[in-house]
């Protein structure tokens, strides 16, 4: 019914690292080819969890859209923008407070998840309880179909899914609807018609969700539909409510096969990351002094790759011969360790040094960076207030 569009966000909390390239932006960069993308700076999201020091947000959000560029996302294919510069994210989210019961969000793992794990903040405010309902305006408010994010995030999709649908089924009444989707139904035909009729019956009758999938498909077709007619019979399908809202999916984003350093989950705090934009000695020091197999203590002792964190970058950074090499020189120790780690140090090398060019005209001339994200805020709030419009209208507020 609405178009298929990409969200994400990421909270400015410092520097990105190679963890994050590899986990999420080398995926944002794919994704911008295939569909529209809207990708945006989670400042408020940060402020939830940094209310008393948001001296890092700013500073951490100009570079992270530099990061993001760096990595190849491009301003000419995707939407980039700052969550706090388009404002409706706000207004949705306070309405959508309205029916959102406590507990749909009390129940969300990373709520108390993160008030144990930050145990040094205190994070028993209402802003934070809200994290997740923020989120779901954050994607909602765009009609977003997909949503990619990593493992952790998905309660939170899950959860705005069930909001996406109480708004519909609480605001979504329309006078004489069903007389209007029975109208729409013959419009499309009577062969197409029939199988709608059909294929709603299924999905109502015996929860056939190939049904619904196939109805939906044969609605996406249907070209002489009007919007709210189409609209109408989306809604028809599951029940007798008009969606003003959609069910966004999560598109599962694989954990970054990058660890850290000492082989641990890659993470500014641990201080076993590479950051995105590492200068090359830097990058070459860390290398080189990380830590390998516990077990191969001298040069001529053997080892074994399995237990060492260098070769998942092996994993991520080599061709098959190199890992034949390692997997052949370790085991025998035919290979010292620092000759091991070159074909990795090369490799980063390698992978940073387009980013870092790409960088160096936005380091050079931030209002580049300014403009590329005023763009995005402007395109971003044209297509949050069409959705904020219907919004208002259902829920009474449309005066
Ligand atoms: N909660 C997300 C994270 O910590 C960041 C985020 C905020 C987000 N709003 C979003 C991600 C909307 C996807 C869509 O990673
Ligand atoms: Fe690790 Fe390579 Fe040394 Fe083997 S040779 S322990 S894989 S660094």
């Amino acid at each position: 019914m609405y178009p298929d569009r990409v969200v994400s966000g990421m909270r400015p909390t410092g520097a990105l690292h190679l963890g994050h390239y590899h986990g999420a932006l080398k995926n944002w960069v794919k994704l911008q080819s295939e569909l529209p993308c809207l990708f945006f700076v989670a400042d408020w999201h940060a402020l939830t969890t940094h209310y008393d020091d948001p001296s890092v947000i700013e500073t951490s959000t100009w570079e992270m859209v530099i990061d993001w560029l760096a990595a190849g996302v491009d301003p000419s294919q995707s939407t980039l923008f700052i969550q706090s510069r388009v404002p409706e994210h706000a207004e949705l989210h306070l309405l959508l407070s309205m029916a959102t019961p406590l507990g749909w969000l009390e129940r969300v793992p990373t709520y108390k998840d993160q008030q144990e794990k930050l145990a040094d903040r205190d994070l028993a405010t209402y802003g934070f309880l809200g994290y997740p309902l923020l989120q779901a305006a954050d994607v909602l408010i765009y009609r977003a179909s997909q949503v990619p994010v990593g493992e952790d995030q998905i309660p939170h999709i899950e959860m705005m899914r069930e909001i996406s649908r109480r708004f519909n089924h609480l605001y979504g009444k329309e006078k004489g609807f069903e007389e209007k989707a029975r109208e729409a139904v013959k419009k499309l035909g009577s062969k197409r018609s029939k199988l709608y009729q059909e294929l709603r019956t299924q999905f109502q009758e015996q929860g056939n969700e190939e049904a619904l999938e196939q109805a939906k498909a044969m609605l996406d077709d249907a070209q002489n539909l009007s919007m709210i007619d189409r609209e109408r019979l989306f809604g028809y399908l599951e029940g007798s409510r008009k969606l003003i809202l959609t069910e966004p999916q999560a598109l599962l984003t694989e954990a970054s096969r990058l660890p850290g350093l000492d082989g641990a989950k890659m993470s500014k705090s641990y201080g076993n990351a590479i950051a995105l934009r590492e200068d090359k000695d830097s990058v070459t020091k860390k290398v080189r002094t990380m830590p390998t197999d516990p077990q191969r203590v001298r040069r001529t002792d053997p080892g074994d790759p399995g237990k060492c964190p260098v070769w998942q970058f092996h994993r991520v950074y080599s061709d098959d011969a190199v890992r034949q090499w390692v997997d052949k020189g370790c085991r025998s120790a035919g290979i010292g360790c620092l000759e091991c780690k070159q074909p990795v140090i090369d490799a980063i090398l390698a992978e940073q040094q387009p980013m870092l060019e790409r960088a160096q005209q936005y380091i050079d001339d931030p209002s580049l960076v300014r403009a590329i994200i005023a763009d995005g805020c402007d395109t971003a709030r044209k297509l949050a207030q069409d959705t904020m419009r219907d919004v208002r209208e259902a829920m009474g507020l449309g005066y």
